[in-house]
């Protein structure tokens, strides 16, 4: 696979003419992605199933962002949203990065878990005393659920108590560290943390008497809040390389606008929140097409933003020696086995189209699309501003929604190509156009 350019340029089918040549799709695979998939019955027979009071499906575009290297691997990153510019922001980061080393990342730790709360009434020495066996009996009461997630190189790594009668009285939390391998892991956490609250519940009742042995289990439940799963993503280059994208800047001054912009972003939560939006525009995309839970992802990387108190920046920059270096560190807990992305077909051939990653290379993907659309955004945001490219990408659904024919459409662009899009100025030109069509053709002149 090498570095493609005008990608963008190529018709549908061109596209799919070059993932077939890039990627070993089988020609099921093909059809799938070029004839309409409601034409599938198995298809919508499955997407029915994902949830509940089925009555239709709902479209959003997949597309593909070309050109992402990542630790010396090409890929193509399919991208499903609904806000226009967020693959083209991408894809253009991708291949300004590909000549320069590409996206580097590094999987820094992989650690789940999940919390059994419960009420104890008696000392926690004798809860204490008494751990090492309870440990071993909840350990052993979930061997048969966690077998898979053994041979899969997984299991459980750890299993703490933890007193917390300062926050609220009687409260204490049974705390359990999963490795899930390839799986997000939610459900086998769920149910070893239900089963052995069973087995809590249980070994309380045989081994004290009343009043210590009226426990309550209050919930047994994974958490979302995953900063032991974490994954570092880093572009680099001399700042002298950034001149192709500093626009009227100097490469210099570009850099040091750069590091300023991401220095808001760390102090200023009203930016933060906007900048960490932007890196998600590209995490979602791709957690979206995998068939990920990017609800979990998004929650848990907010709140890791503002670990330390105050939401921040997700990125930190450093330019020195003549070097920029911009890093993007987030937890990302995602699967390429179990929930829907084995079982959704079009998440199926998103594995597909990124060559099939373990859960590891897919996180390693998904910071790069991260860092990709949040530089492309603070590129943009620095010298052109973002509306320019923005809505001009955007005329294309507001002249949709305005039902512009394809004629209409080209003189539209062509009008607007050196001047501010806004969807007034647009359909009171789209107005005019349309008033001159109606006289010539009264006249019998059909212009277009
Ligand atoms: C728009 O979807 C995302 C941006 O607002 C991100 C940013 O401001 O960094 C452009």
């Amino acid at each position: 696979m090498n570095i493609i350019s005008g990608f963008s340029k190529l018709s549908e089918t061109g596209k799919m003419e070059i993932l077939k040549r890039d990627i070993s799709f089988t020609q099921e695979q093909l059809d799938f992605l070029s004839k309409p998939k409601e034409k599938y019955d198995d298809y919508t027979e499955i997407v029915k199933k994902l949830s509940e009071n089925y009555i239709s499906n709902f479209s959003l575009p997949f597309g593909i962002a070309p050109n992402f290297l990542i630790n010396n691997k090409l890929f193509y990153v399919p991208m499903v949203t609904e806000e226009s510019s967020v693959v083209a922001a991408a894809a253009y980061a991708a291949g300004f990065w590909s000549d320069k080393g590409g996206f580097r990342t590094k999987i820094v730790s992989t650690t789940k878990s999940g919390q059994i709360y419960f009420s104890w009434k008696g000392e926690i020495a004798d809860l204490q005393k008494h751990f090492p066996e309870l440990k071993e009996k909840l350990i052993k009461a979930v061997k048969p659920v966690i077998a898979n997630m053994e041979k899969r190189g997984g299991g459980i790594t750890n299993l703490i108590l933890n007193e917390n009668t300062k926050q609220l009285n009687d409260y204490y939390i049974i705390d359990v560290s999963f490795e899930t391998a390839d799986s997000m892991g939610a459900n086998i956490i769920n149910s070893c943390l239900e089963i052995m609250a069973a087995e809590l519940l249980d070994f309380i009742n045989t081994k004290f008497t009343a009043p210590y042995n009226n426990t309550e289990i209050i919930m047994s439940i994974l958490s979302n809040y995953t900063p032991e799963c974490l994954v570092e993503c880093t572009i680099e280059c001399a700042i002298s390389d950034l001149a192709k994208v500093s626009g009227e800047l100097s490469a210099e001054q570009f850099a040091m606008k750069f590091q300023k912009a991401v220095q808001i972003a760390n102090e200023n939560v009203s930016r933060a929140v906007t900048h960490n939006k932007g890196i998600f525009n590209g995490i979602d995309a791709v957690l979206l097409a995998t068939g990920n839970d990017f609800r979990a992802v998004e929650a848990c990387g907010h709140a890791y933003a503002a670990r330390e108190g105050n939401y921040k920046a997700l990125t930190s920059i450093k330019t020195d020696n003549g070097i920029f270096k911009y890093t993007l560190r987030l937890p990302l807990s995602v699967g390429t086995v179990g929930g829907a992305t084995k079982v959704h077909p079009m998440a199926n051939l998103a594995l597909t189209i990124l060559q099939n990653p373990g859960a590891n290379e897919l996180m390693q993907i998904i910071a790069a699309a991260g860092l990709a659309s949040n530089f492309a955004a603070i590129r943009a945001l620095i010298t052109s501003g973002i509306q320019k490219g923005h809505m001009k990408l955007h005329l294309g659904n507001m002249l949709i929604g305005l039902n512009a024919t394809e004629n209409e459409k080209k003189l539209v662009e062509a009008y607007f190509e050196d001047k501010n899009v806004s969807y007034n100025g647009l359909s009171e030109y789209l107005n005019q156009l349309r008033e001159v069509n109606t006289d010539k053709s009264i006249k019998g002149n059909h212009k277009y």
